[in-house]
């Protein structure tokens, strides 16, 4: 639950007034984050200025940082102050807590003094009351979305603000530190020399076939089930997408049928590490190897997959990450980064992205404007310190999900040994799937298909002149896989929600 806690309720605590302690455990509870407490900034210098009065300076300011440092900080911003003007409530600091809990979307306002939030659109409760209703609240959810971004955008907020802040006050807009302090820290954290910022993962596959040397009239290899930028950024290099069906276990390419698609026009392969599962890259490689191809990971939904013990990413000649916001490591727009171990890459994207240009106006080839946008690199520089946690925390919900489905009738993921899902996507496969996923939708349960059409039957793709039959698997797979809700702040009450829903589905 989202609070906001007035500091009358944090007073109490520091002064030890009377009945002090109901407000004591409210704030326990925001400190070990089983509630989220939010603080209006504007009431911080008030608790000081009382405060000091009975410690002193220095105990004061240590005893406040204590109570509050793990709360939000809500600042103190021009709208909301705006909006607490002209707000009919008589009390202008109370104004300013109805109108912060408004725009945060914060779902009551802890207060002594109740009576002043009378008519608060956001409901009021006393410490009492709150610890009360917390213990009474039903432990069943009613709702459990597919992704819900808000939930992670809390946890952040005030470091993403600062960072955000920082490039709009030095207004150094375009690459600059922030930008090459991300490519950095990515490429360290995927065990790759180089990363070189874009603007998607789809600009990062795209010229990362360029890179590789891949001309209009080559032909390059992929899964026949992924997401159609893989295909489309084949198709922007003027090369043709040569497809492959997928492993019925892993849902990646098929190892076994990649060689019979080899021809004197192939020039790369790119494996996909669909839904966070990393592709077969050492059997991939031999390949490459053998054929003198190149290999471009597309690891657009596997931050922080492992293959062996090594992240994916730098393990073929390139690898492409997109940071769309839904992703394990998402900006607040659109980005993306390819990572590289080969010099030579690594610098022939620094043109590609930035207008074939060295320095600025001189143009040695025609390149691009698809740089990573510097606010979204301060965005993903604070997200990636979270990136292996909230990793881990996918994969225990996967590990509950697949526990509890284990006696139902649908086919959970399969992890290969060896290697590190970070279940981007956590898919089943059932049969009557359109009545089951309506079913869970009336349970307030959120699904969705990756994917309903394979590639080699949309019409974008008319022209590749495949058939229907041509991909048996993705073809069977794309009319009964389902993906269910997977973010990292699910709760285990969510997920058991969502498994009962779904055996109830299957079996009516
Ligand atoms: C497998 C795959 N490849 C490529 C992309 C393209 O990334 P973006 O949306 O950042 O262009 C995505 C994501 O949307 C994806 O899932």
């Amino acid at each position: 639950m989202k609070v906001l806690i007035d500091i009358n309720v944090i007073e109490d605590v520091l002064s030890k007034r009377e009945g002090w302690e109901n407000s004591g455990k409210v704030i326990d509870l925001a400190q070990t984050k089983k509630i989220e407490g939010w603080i209006l900034a504007g009431s911080i210098p008030t608790l000081h200025y009382l405060h000091v009065k009975r410690v002193g300076e220095r105990q004061a300011r240590k005893e406040i940082a204590e109570q509050i440092s793990e709360f939000l900080i809500v600042p103190l911003r021009k709208g909301l102050i705006s909006a607490a003007w002209q707000s009919d409530f008589p009390d202008f600091e109370d104004n300013l807590q109805i109108e912060a809990a408004k725009q945060f979307g914060l779902e009551a306002i802890i207060t002594r003094n109740k009576k002043d939030f009378k008519d608060s659109p956001v409901p009021a409760y006393t410490p009492e009351e709150f610890l009360d209703k917390l213990a009474k609240e039903k432990k069943q959810p009613d709702k459990v979305n597919f992704l819900d971004l808000k939930a992670q955008f809390h946890q952040i907020y005030n470091s993403v603000d600062d960072s955000m802040t920082e490039v709009i006050t030095n207004t150094s807009f375009i690459l600059g530190k922030e930008v090459e302090l991300f490519e950095e820290e990515f490429a360290r954290f995927h065990q790759a020399k180089y990363g070189i910022g874009v603007g998607s993962g789809t600009e990062a596959l795209h010229l990362a076939l360029l890179a590789c040397g891949v001309q209009p009239g080559d032909e390059v290899i992929t899964a026949a089930n992924t997401f159609i930028a893989t295909t489309l950024a084949i198709s922007y290099a003027g090369a043709r997408p040569v497809l492959v069906d997928i492993d019925p276990q892993t849902y990646n390419i098929d190892i076994s049928k990649i060689e019979e698609t080899i021809t004197e026009r192939t020039k790369a392969i790119i494996p996909v590490h669909l839904y966070g599962q990393p592709a077969d890259m050492d059997a991939i490689l031999e390949i490459a190897a053998r054929h003198n191809l190149k290999v471009i990971e597309d690891a657009c939904q596997a931050h922080g997959s492992e293959y062996k013990g090594r992240k994916v990413g730098a393990i073929g000649d390139a690898g492409c990450f997109s940071f769309y916001p839904g992703k394990n490591l998402g900006a607040y727009g659109d980005g993306g980064i390819v990572a590289t171990n080969n010099e030579e890459i690594a610098d022939s994207l620094k043109l590609l992205r930035n207008y074939g240009q060295r320095v600025k106006y001189y143009h040695s080839q025609k390149g691009f404007n698809s740089r990573l946008d510097t606010i979204q690199a301060a965005v993903l520089r604070v997200k990636l310190n979270h990136l292996e946690k909230w990793n881990n925390l996918r994969r225990g919900h996967a590990r509950l999900y697949s526990q509890l489905l284990a006696d139902s009738d649908c086919a959970t993921p399969v992890e290969v040994p060896d290697s590190r899902h970070v279940y981007h996507l956590y898919i089943i496969r059932v049969e009557g799937r359109s009545a089951l996923q309506e079913y869970l939708a009336s349970k307030g349960v959120g699904t969705i298909i990756h994917y309903p059409v394979p590639i080699h039957l949309q019409e974008a793709y008319r022209d590749l002149e495949y058939s229907r039959g041509d991909f048996p698997v993705t073809e069977e797979y794309a009319d009964k896989i389902l993906s269910l809700p997977m973010f990292p702040e699910l709760t285990p009450s969510q997920i058991e929600w969502v498994a009962l829903a779904l055996k109830e589905g299957l079996e009516r």
